[in-house]
C-alpha cells in the first residue's frame, strides 16, 4: 500500500518554550518525521522561542541531541538530519516582558502560513497573546496552538477562554488533545460512518456496556508537583477520556467537518448525568521494592490525590439512555494499553439452547500498543460432537492489514500540527466543548474534596483497585483483561 503525503502550504511556526521537554521530546521529532515523508514545504521555517541566551547554532544542537533521543532511527539519517536542522532558528524571547519581540517580528513573514504553539503554561498564553499583537506579528490569519491542561475547573478555562478572546478567533484557536491525533481514534470514526453494519446497532438496545480504558505503566515521578494538583481524573478523563467516550457516543455528524463534529461531540457531554459517589473508585500506587510508591513519588505524604480512578457513566439522551460507558485509566498498572470495547448484548434467544451460548459479540478498538481492531463473533467449534459455539475474533491490527505503512503510523503530534498548518479544526477542542467538560467534572471532583476522601492504595504493577473491579461486578459485567 502507497501512502498518499500531500504536502503542506509553505509555514512559519514559531514554538513558544521550543527548548521545553514537549517541543524536544513529541512536537520537533514529530516534524522531523514529516520532513522526512516530504510534506513539509523547502521555504518552511521553524523558530524555537524560550527565555534561555541561545543563538540558532545552539539551539540546532539541542534538537540535534533531542532527535538523536526521541527519533532514534534518525541517526541513521545524517542528511535528513542536517536538512531539517536547517530549517531551524531562535529566538530569545521574555513571555511577559518587551525583550526579542522586534527581533521576533522581523523574522516572522506574513505571506506563508503564520502558526503559533504554546507549549508553555497556561499564565503565559495571555502575555503571548498580547505581545503578539502589541508587536504586529499576528495577523486574522494566524493560528495558535494551546496545550492542555486548559485551565483546572470550569473557571479557569472561561477565564482562558476569555483571554485568548480578546486576540484570536475561534477560529484561529488550535485546543490540543493529542489522543484525538491517534490513528485509531480517527480509524473508530472510519468504522462507525464508514460502514452500514455498525450504526443500526449502535444504541442501547443492542449495546449492552462501553469500556474506557486507558492503562499506563508509568508512574508519576519526575512531574508529581505538576501530577499532584492535577490527579487522574483532571489529567486523562476530563480530555482524553471524554474525548473517546464522545466519539463513540455521539450521532453522526452530517460532513467530516470540524464544527459538524465539534456540535455532536458536545451534545453528548451535555447529556452525560452527574456521577454519584458510588459510581466512582479512586486509587493511589504503593511502592515496589525498585519503585516508589505515589505518595513518594509526589513528594506529598498526605495527598488525596488519585492516580487512578474508575467511573460508571450515563448518557441521558435516546440512544444511550440505560447503557452504561465504564471508564478507567491510572498510572502504574500492570500494562500499558488504551482500547474501547463495545460489548453488545446477547442473542434474544438461543436456538441452540442455553448451555450452548457463548459470549456476546465485542467489538475492540485498541489504541495502542498494535493499534487495531477485533471484532469477536460466535461460530461452531470445528469437529463432530454436535453444535458447540465459541468466540473467536476477527482481528485488524493495523500492521498486518495495512502492511508497512500500517506500522508507520504518524505519531498523534505530527499528524495534529500538519492539521493546524492545514487549517482544518476537526480534531482540535472548542472553547464550549472544554468548559462543557469541565462543567460535567467540577462536581465530581467537588464530591470527594469536601468529603476529604482517601484514594484506595493498590499495588504498583496490578490491574488497579479491587473496588474498580467491584463497580462491574455488582452490576453482573467484568472489566476486560488488562494485557498486551
Ligand atoms: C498526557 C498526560 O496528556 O497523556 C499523561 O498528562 C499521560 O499523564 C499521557 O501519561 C498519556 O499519553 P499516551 O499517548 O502515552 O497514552
Amino acid at each position: 500500500m502507497v501512502s498518499r503525503v500531500i504536502p503542506v502550504d509553505s509555514f512559519d511556526l514559531v514554538i513558544f518554550g521550543g527548548t521545553g521537554d514537549l517541543a524536544r521530546r513529541k512536537i520537533l521529532p514529530g516534524l522531523f518525521h514529516r520532513f522526512c515523508a516530504g510534506q513539509m514545504p523547502d521555504t518552511s521555517c521553524i523558530i524555537g522561542a524560550a527565555r534561555a541566551d541561545m543563538d540558532d547554532v545552539a539551539y540546532r544542537t539541542l534538537i540535534g541531541e533531542a532527535l538523536d533521543e526521541f527519533a532514534p532511527e534518525s541517526r541513521a539519517m545524517p542528511d535528513d538530519v542536517a536538512g531539517f536542522l536547517d530549517r531551524l532558528s531562535y529566538v530569545r524571547v521574555d513571555a511577559t516582558g518587551d525583550a526579542g519581540w522586534s527581533h521576533l517580528a522581523k523574522k516572522v513573514r506574513k505571506d506563508v502560513v503564520q502558526a503559533f504553539y504554546f507549549s508553555v503554561g497556561p499564565s503565559l498564553f495571555g502575555p503571548l497573546a498580547e505581545r503578539l499583537h502589541a508587536h504586529a506579528i499576528a495577523t486574522s490569519q494566524s493560528r495558535i496552538v494551546i496545550e492542555k491542561p486548559f485551565g483546572r475547573d470550569l473557571q479557569s478555562a472561561r477565564a482562558l477562554n476569555a483571554t485568548l478572546a480578546e486576540h484570536f478567533t475561534e477560529e484561529q484557536i488550535y485546543r490540543i488533545d493529542h489522543y484525538l491525533g491517534k490513528e485509531t481514534v480517527q480509524n473508530l470514526m472510519a468504522v462507525r460512518f464508514g460502514n452500514v453494519l455498525f450504526e443500526p446497532l449502535w444504541n442501547a438496545q443492542y449495546i449492552d456496556h462501553v469500556q474506557i480504558t486507558v492503562a499506563e505503566t508509568v508512574g508519576v515521578a519526575g512531574r508529581g508537583a505538576y501530577y499532584d494538583k492535577s490527579g487522574a481524573m483532571r489529567d486523562m478523563v476530563q480530555n482524553h477520556l471524554m474525548q473517546l467516550l464522545c466519539l463513540i457516543a455521539m450521532e453522526p455528524p452530517s460532513f467530516f467537518e470540524p464544527n459538524a463534529v465539534r456540535d455532536e461531540k458536545l451534545k453528548v457531554i451535555r447529556a452525560l448525568d452527574p456521577v454519584a459517589a458510588d459510581q466512582v473508585v479512586r486509587g493511589q500506587y504503593k511502592a515496589t521494592r525498585n519503585t516508589p510508591s505515589y505518595l513518594e513519588a509526589a513528594e506529598n505524604p498526605d495527598s488525596l490525590t488519585e492516580s487512578y480512578i474508575a467511573l460508571k457513566v450515563h448518557i441521558s439522551n435516546w440512544r444511550w439512555k440505560g447503557t452504561p460507558f465504564y471508564l478507567r485509566t491510572g498510572k502504574r498498572l500492570k500494562s500499558r494499553v488504551s482500547e474501547i470495547v463495545v460489548h453488545f448484548k446477547e442473542t434474544p434467544h438461543s436456538i441452540f439452547g442455553d448451555e450452548a451460548r457463548s459470549a456476546a459479540n465485542a467489538l475492540v478498538i485498541r489504541l495502542q500498543p498494535d493499534e487495531g481492531i477485533e471484532l469477536s463473533v460466535t461460530i461452531k467449534e470445528p469437529g463432530p460432537g454436535g453444535m458447540r459455539l465459541v468466540n473467536v475474533p476477527l482481528d485488524m491490527t493495523f500492521a498486518e492489514a495495512l502492511g508497512p505503512d500500517g506500522e508507520n503510523v504518524p505519531d498523534a503530534y505530527e499528524r495534529l500540527i500538519m492539521d493546524v498548518i492545514r487549517g482544518n479544526q476537526t480534531l482540535f477542542m472548542r472553547g464550549d466543548e472544554v468548559e462543557a467538560a469541565w462543567a460535567w467534572t467540577d462536581p465530581i471532583i467537588e464530591m470527594w474534596t469536601t468529603a476529604g476522601k482517601k484514594p484506595i492504595q493498590y499495588d504498583s504493577g496490578s490491574t488497579g483497585p479491587e473496588e474498580a473491579m467491584i463497580l462491574l461486578h455488582r452490576d453482573g459485567r467484568r472489566w476486560r483483561e488488562i494485557e498486551t
